[in-house]
């Protein structure tokens, strides 16, 4: 920013646990406008956002690289469609939901609904579509509709995650790191949304021919197998579960792990079956106990504000959903 210029907005801080500070770093960094920004961010009906957002684009990044998450709060962002005018202000590839389990609905433009299970449901920690080779880089979430009670969306520094299961479980780490990982997952014939991974292979793949459905997920899975209800069973070649983040050197916690064993679960799956070591070997349920609290430790749980956006480094950091009483509206955007 120039000098002379007035700073458009300014940094906010929250007690534990809605925000944590690691090695002197916020864990998310918040940002909150000054009075002023409404001038540069409204700029008309079409361009609103976009003014801000691109003038300070190296700066937000630069920010995102740091702390792995931003919260963005008291914006003028309040509905979902100036949501949507605000992600497209960054200019990054929108990623289509290809191959990703959740149940989700498009609302407008580039933004979904998030995770439509049931409001009882806890999602635990995962990055985003870790189980498939194309997952999104940068991920928004927008509070539409903020929940009375429950309802956060718990996020977690995966390197930090890492650090502290190489202290608790060494060897895990390494079988972790030797075998890799190997998810299965078994598709409804349509949607089911009593179930948290209900997305009917049909939705999953976009399209109701089995042929080609069968073509879409090979190319995102290893093998593929048509069961005689209809529904699709794909398992995913080896996957890495620690990967380094090549733009620091620090080594990530990227697998879906915790998010499989506790919620692959439903009349078509279990969690013994759905995560094994790329051996086929499976986890040890009192490692997962560990890995869960250590996950729970770590994480930071900001209480949803109506119009607050979340911008999440989906390599940096995990993310899930704790349970909650409705009415609660949380929409998403996922980039490349
Ligand atoms: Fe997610």
């Amino acid at each position: 920013m120039p000098e002379g210029q007035k700073c458009s907005v300014k940094e906010i801080t929250l007690p534990e646990p809605e925000q944590k500070k690691f090695d002197g770093t916020v864990f998310p960094l918040i940002l909150s406008p000054n009075d002023e920004i409404e001038n540069q961010f409204f700029i008309d009906s079409t361009g609103k956002a976009i003014s801000w957002v691109q003038n300070e684009l190296s700066n937000i990044e630069a920010q995102l690289l740091k702390h792995g998450a931003i919260l963005f709060r008291g914006f003028p962002i309040t509905c979902p469609s100036d949501f949507d005018i605000f992600v497209k202000a960054f200019n990054y590839e929108a990623l289509p939901y290809v191959g990703g389990a959740a149940p989700r609905t498009l609302v407008v433009g580039n933004v979904f609904t998030s995770n439509e299970a049931p409001p009882d449901t806890l999602i635990p920690f995962h990055h985003e579509m870790a189980q498939v080779p194309n997952f999104p880089n940068v991920l928004f979430f927008y509070c539409d509709v903020a929940p009375t009670e429950g309802g956060q969306t718990p996020l977690v520094l995966s390197n930090l995650v890492y650090q502290r299961m190489v202290q608790l479980n060494p060897s895990f780490v390494n079988t972790l790191k030797e075998k890799g990982v190997k998810y299965t997952r078994v598709l409804p014939n349509g949607d089911d949304p009593t179930s948290p991974i209900g997305r009917g292979w049909q939705s999953t793949y976009g399209t109701s021919n089995k042929e080609e459905a069968e073509k879409k997920a090979l190319e995102l899975v290893g093998s593929i197998e048509w069961l005689d209800d209809g529904c699709l069973k794909t398992i995913t070649r080896v996957l890495p579960a620690i990967r380094e983040d090549t733009r620091t050197g620090k080594e990530m916690w990227f697998n879906s792990v915790i998010a499989v064993y506790r919620g692959w679960k439903d009349t078509r799956n279990s969690p013994e079956k759905s995560i094994t070591f790329g051996d086929g070997s499976p986890m040890d349920p009192k490692t997962m106990d560990v890995l869960e609290n250590v996950l729970n430790e770590l994480a930071i749980d900001f209480r949803w504000k109506k119009g607050d956006v979340v911008m999440v480094d989906n390599r940096q950091a995990l993310h899930g959903r704790r349970s909650f009483v409705p009415p609660r509206r949380i929409l998403a955007a996922l980039c490349k």
